[in-house]
């Protein structure tokens, strides 16, 4: 998240004098959110506005337009519900903005960072939502393709909103100037091994993201981190992710199987849709996924304890300084099936790796690349 001392939106008012800026709530690589009064309905709500400086870059601005006009069209509880878009002038072109549903509550983030890895129930509990969400923007044709913790906020009752569906573009678009040419979008840690190879990303991988966000929930750090994100991007491709049981013994083998099926590396492999993995999450707390609440407060006071939940084992909510104690499964590197090279290295096996592996380097390192000037 990006830090400004000067807030030059701060008081002003936009949208046809229509909403009134109040106090900042957030900023990220592209926009800052500020509360805002909507005078015309009297009622306080987001808004996001495309940082000043990038007004002037087209694929800035062509970004936030479609993701003001992705999310506009999804009407979900799980989804933050966008009221309204526009332009207003600025000094270096007009700024896009979208007016949006306030969410009172904290970021995955925020909570994973105050809280640390969370009881496995409540971690599932909103994977479940998020599952949800995506089950239905896959049937409007949107692939999400930014899963993470920072676009992921709980609310005090529990109820789980998905944002930011601003990298998102239709599954039967087939991609468009900002997808073209290998371009991978997305943030390094949660993507998919088929966008870090610069392939089309598909519902499967938003269920990969879920695996990854997961994981984060349980377990307080990704699957597969790196200096960078070519080295974030190799591990994608190339490295099995240590089960999470080997880092949380709490956590139930079904929980494990869960979460390593999400993660693999071929898509084909994979849950083959949100409603797959959100059935599989089901199986493992039934009676627990749904009616609202069910993710689980946000903060201290969300920390619930269900005596007498079924599914075995404990649900301490973190863990002391214990290190990764057991590898339970040693598992081959899968072929990625998005017919990229990452698929051969993985059949390749050791005896072949340098070559494939180099090769890969190269194929994530230019998807990588494209990515980030894109
Ligand atoms: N509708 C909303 N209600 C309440 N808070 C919000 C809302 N939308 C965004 N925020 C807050 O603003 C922050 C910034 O959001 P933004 O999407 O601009 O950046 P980000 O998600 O942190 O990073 P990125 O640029 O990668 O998306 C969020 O992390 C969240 O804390
Ligand atoms: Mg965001």
């Amino acid at each position: 998240m990006v830090h400004d001392t000067h807030d030059e939106f701060a008081g002003s008012v936009f949208g046809s004098g229509r909403y009134r800026t109040l106090r900042r709530i957030g900023g990220g690589g592209m926009a800052v959110v500020h509360e805002a009064h909507d005078l015309a309905l009297d009622r306080i709500v987001a808004v996001k506005r495309l940082r000043p400086e990038l007004a002037e870059d087209g694929v800035a601005r062509s970004r936030f337009a479609r993701e003001a006009h992705h999310a506009a069209s999804l009407n979900h509880p799980a989804i933050v519900q966008v009221y309204d878009t526009g332009e207003d002038p600025g000094p270096a072109g007009p700024v896009p903005w979208i007016v949006m549903e306030l969410v009172d509550g904290v970021t995955l983030r925020a909570l994973l960072r105050h809280d640390g890895p969370l009881a496995w129930r409540r971690a599932l509990r909103i994977a479940a939502h998020v599952l949800d969400a995506l089950e239905y923007s896959h049937g409007c044709g949107i692939v999400h393709r930014d899963i993470k913790p920072v676009n992921v906020m709980v609310t005090a009752d529990g109820t789980v909103k998905v944002m930011d569906f601003g990298i998102a573009r239709t599954v039967h678009a087939g991609g468009g100037a900002l997808t073209a040419a290998g371009h991978i979008m997305g943030t390094p840690q949660y993507f998919s091994p088929e966008q870090a190879l610069g392939h089309p990303a598909t519902p499967r991988s938003d269920v990969y993201s879920v695996g990854c966000l997961l994981y984060e929930l349980l377990v307080g750090n990704v699957p597969f981190d790196g200096e960078n994100a070519i080295a974030v991007a190799y591990k994608h491709v190339r490295d099995e992710p240590l089960p999470p049981t080997a880092v949380r013994q709490d956590v139930p083998g079904a929980v494990d199987d869960l979460v390593l099926h999400a993660l693999r590396k071929d898509p084909q492999l994979r849950f083959g849709s949100a409603a797959e993995m959100r059935s599989a999450v089901a199986r493992i707390i039934p009676d627990e996924t749904s009616g609202p609440g069910a993710a689980g407060s946000a903060g201290r006071g969300g920390r619930r304890r269900r005596a007498g939940a079924a599914g075995g084992g404990g649900e301490r909510t973190r863990r002391g300084p214990e290190r990764p104690a057991r590898r339970t499964r040693s598992r081959r590197a899968e072929a990625t099936g998005a017919g990229g090279s990452g698929a051969a290295a993985a059949r390749g096996g050791p005896g072949t790796s340098a070559v494939v592996a180099a090769a890969v380097v190269l194929c994530v390192a230019l998807a990588v690349i494209a990515w980030m000037v894109g």
